[in-house]
């Protein structure tokens, strides 16, 4: 799959050779491709910003250097699809059910904003706008890094164990439940006797009943629309049951 990010910061996405990204971009199984702007400005300051029309504070980037960034991406593509993403906290908040989505694309085009944000006329630009959360960042960039991150670990080949893309939080509207390693006690906490016992349809019931705790206990808005079967529910009504 392939990543193309439009930012005043290419060198912010180096961060992406480090660790199973960077082992799949060596693989080509991601491919990553940062442009900035700049590049396709035409005065002697690389100018990209202005002051915005009606007065107030900070600069505003101007959308030509990002319409001629968005284009020579195209070219570069050789006219093969992409989706155009805009990076703000105006946007629809990013979830996994995004990551899944944008996962199945071959290439996703990620705009980054900074300053005081974008030309209004640089929405008309992209397919859809997203989120990292409810409060502001500097720039597009670090929530880029995390839309890449997340949709990427879910490409074939990625992770090492394929098993950990489906069995984790928010893979099937849950929260993962908890997971121990050794040593069998820490400072007086045991690991539960039913991790330990080997039997795994114990095993696979306990897991699921905590996945359901946890959920029910910090997210009760993802319970609710989570799928549930009719062993969820008596599992649900056997944790309310408890004192
Ligand atoms: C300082 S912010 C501008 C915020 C803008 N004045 C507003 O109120 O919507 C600069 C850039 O950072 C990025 N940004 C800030 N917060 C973000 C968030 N929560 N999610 C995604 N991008 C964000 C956007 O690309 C934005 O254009």
């Amino acid at each position: 799959m392939r990543f193309e990010i439009v930012t005043l910061f290419p060198e912010l996405f180096d961060a992406l050779r480090t660790g199973l990204l960077g082992k799949a971009q060596d693989a080509g199984t991601i491919d990553v491709e940062a442009v900035t702007p700049r590049e396709f400005t035409t005065d002697r300051h690389r100018t990209v910003d202005d002051s915005p029309y009606g007065g107030g504070s900070g600069m505003v980037l101007m959308p030509g250097p990002f319409a001629e960034a968005l284009d020579h991406l195209d070219e570069a593509r050789g006219g093969n699809p992409t989706r155009r993403v805009l990076l703000t906290p105006q946007g629809a908040r990013f979830s996994q059910a995004h990551a899944r989505r944008f996962s199945e694309l071959e290439s996703l085009t990620l705009v980054c904003g900074r300053y005081e944000g974008f030309d209004e006329r640089i929405r008309g630009l992209v397919d859809e706008e997203v989120s990292l959360g409810d409060f502001v960042l500097l720039g597009g960039e670090a929530a880029a890094l995390a839309v890449i991150e997340a949709t990427a670990r879910l490409l074939p080949g990625v992770l090492g164990n394929e098993q950990s893309a489906t069995d984790e939080s928010h893979a099937e509207g849950l929260l993962e439940y908890p997971q121990y390693t050794r040593p069998e006690e820490f400072r007086g906490e045991k690991v539960p006797d039913v991790l330990r016992s080997g039997n795994h349809a114990a095993i696979a019931r306990w897991r699921r009943k905590e996945s359901l705790r946890r959920t029910l206990e910090r997210r009760p808005d993802l319970l609710e629309a989570a799928e549930l079967s009719k062993e969820d529910r008596e599992l649900l009504e056997e944790i309310r049951a408890e004192p």
